[in-house]
């Protein structure tokens, strides 16, 4: 029997792409419990795994459930911080789920300045931010990568937003809408997607009394 996953963490292991993941490694930044690693290799959807968390007790933890279901051998676990120390590859996959948004754009920064842009485009990133998914999509584009997927989905009745990024090299700007409702998801109108966007548009209203551009975005889109 394999790990259960969260309906959350479900999410990001399905935007996890199994082809690709079988020719890389999964990097799951910031592992915690070490879930979606295990999962991960008990599925056999890639050779071996990184992980990293900057605080020591997650580390370890992560190492100890790694270790315990016999996967020493193909898994790597480093206490620090993002993916400081390590090198990334062609055709990996880089998970950063349940962190907020600035911590996944100052882990990216710090790659960025060091990651060859040849290496840099053969590798997936798929992120889970629990805030500032907004600014991370501004962020993203501004630093050259393209969003190509998102996906959304409750868990205990809290709604998540995956963004799935791969690095072009092309710098470019999002339009308000694509900024705050995602522009994969803007562009779904299946039941979760819906949802998510009217659950937006009611956290909006609330936080366009202090936001001019929120103001000006939901007048655009007749919820105001
Ligand atoms: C809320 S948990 C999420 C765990 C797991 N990724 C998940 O989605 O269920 C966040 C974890 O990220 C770690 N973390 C926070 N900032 C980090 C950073 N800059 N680099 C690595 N790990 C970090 C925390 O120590 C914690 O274990």
């Amino acid at each position: 029997m394999t790990v259960a996953l969260s309906d959350r963490l479900l999410m990001v292991y399905n935007a996890i792409d199994k082809e690709r993941s079988l020719k890389g490694r999964v990097i799951d930044v910031g592992s915690d419990h070490g879930f979606l690693a295990l999962r991960c290799l008990e599925d056999k959807i890639t050779p071996y795994v990184i992980c990293t968390d900057i605080h020591k007790q997650p580390a370890e933890r992560t190492r100890k459930c790694l270790e315990d279901n016999g996967f020493s051998d193909i898994s790597e676990v480093f206490c620090t911080d993002g993916l400081t120390g390590i090198d990334l590859k062609r055709y990996d996959n880089v998970v950063m789920a349940g962190l907020g948004g600035n911590t996944i754009m100052s882990v990216l920064t710090e790659v960025l300045k060091r990651t060859p842009h040849d290496i840099l485009k053969e590798v997936d990133l798929i992120l889970q931010p629990q805030k500032t998914s907004d600014e991370l999509r501004v962020f993203l584009a501004k630093e050259g990568f393209e969003i190509v997927f998102e996906d959304t989905d409750t868990d205990r009745d809290l709604f998540y937003v995956l963004i799935k990024a791969r690095f072009t090299g092309i710098s470019h700007e999002l339009t308000l809408e694509e900024k705050y409702y995602g522009p994969c998801l803007l562009l779904r109108n299946d039941d979760k997607a819906v949802r998510y966007k009217e659950h937006l548009d009611e956290i909006f209203k609330i936080r366009s009394r202090g936001n001019p551009e929120l103001r000006k975005l939901l007048e655009e889109r007749h919820v105001l």
